[in-house]
């Protein structure tokens, strides 16, 4: 399989579209099984859509993983950790790599651009929260996060258990660089 070219650089609110093909195909794959087919299969591209708009207005950033053939193939989002008592400064809330794209370096590229997002706002470390039992548990472990909590939440209504991950020291930068409008 080539390579992706990917960049990284923050949302803008004409990309909602595809945050939200990417955000429901990645659900639809990530949690079947664990969410009802129903509930997967109603996910609507229209709502995603206006969702995604709101939330590219902020207050949190939204960064896209775009690749020059293919356009956007993964989505991060980030702001201030929701969670002052576990004492993490920034939580990345969301992190989606389109299905047809895994496995090719796109979440690496949106974490690390999550990492330099937090240093840039002198945010030094950072919560993830994932799925008990999803993959991206091992993603994370891969790019250097600790469990360090677990939680019970509702996940579309339904009761699941989520692990917390955290970087207590995000690294220093090494170099500066400012992401792309
Ligand atoms: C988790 C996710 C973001 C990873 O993105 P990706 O583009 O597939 O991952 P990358 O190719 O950048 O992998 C980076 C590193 O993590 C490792 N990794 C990625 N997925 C892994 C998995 N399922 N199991 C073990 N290691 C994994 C890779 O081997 C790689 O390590 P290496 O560079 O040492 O080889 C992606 O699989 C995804 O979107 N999953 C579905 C949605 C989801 O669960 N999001 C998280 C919600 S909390």
């Amino acid at each position: 399989m080539d390579d992706l070219a990917l960049s990284v650089r923050l949302a803008r609110p004409e990309d909602a579209a595809d945050l939200a093909r990417i955000y429901i195909d990645s659900w639809q794959d990530t949690y079947a099984g664990v969410i009802s087919h129903s509930l997967l299969g109603a996910m609507s591209l229209k709502n995603h859509t206006a969702r995604w708009q709101n939330t590219i207005k902020g207050p949190g950033t939204v960064l896209v993983a775009e690749d020059s053939h293919f356009g956007p193939v993964g989505l991060t989002s980030l702001g201030a950790a929701r969670d002052a008592g576990l004492g993490f400064e920034g939580e990345v809330y969301t992190l989606y790599v389109d299905p047809a794209f895994l496995g090719r370096g796109t979440g690496r590229a949106l974490l690390t651009s999550a990492f330099d997002s937090f240093k840039d706002r002198k945010l030094r470390s950072c919560l993830i929260w994932a799925h008990a039992r999803n993959n991206a548990c091992f993603f994370y472990e891969a790019m250097g996060g600790k469990r360090i909590a677990t939680r019970t939440t509702r996940l579309m209504g339904e009761l699941t258990s989520e692990t917390g991950f955290g970087w207590r020291q995000l690294a220093t930068r090494k170099q500066k660089r400012t992401l792309p409008q």
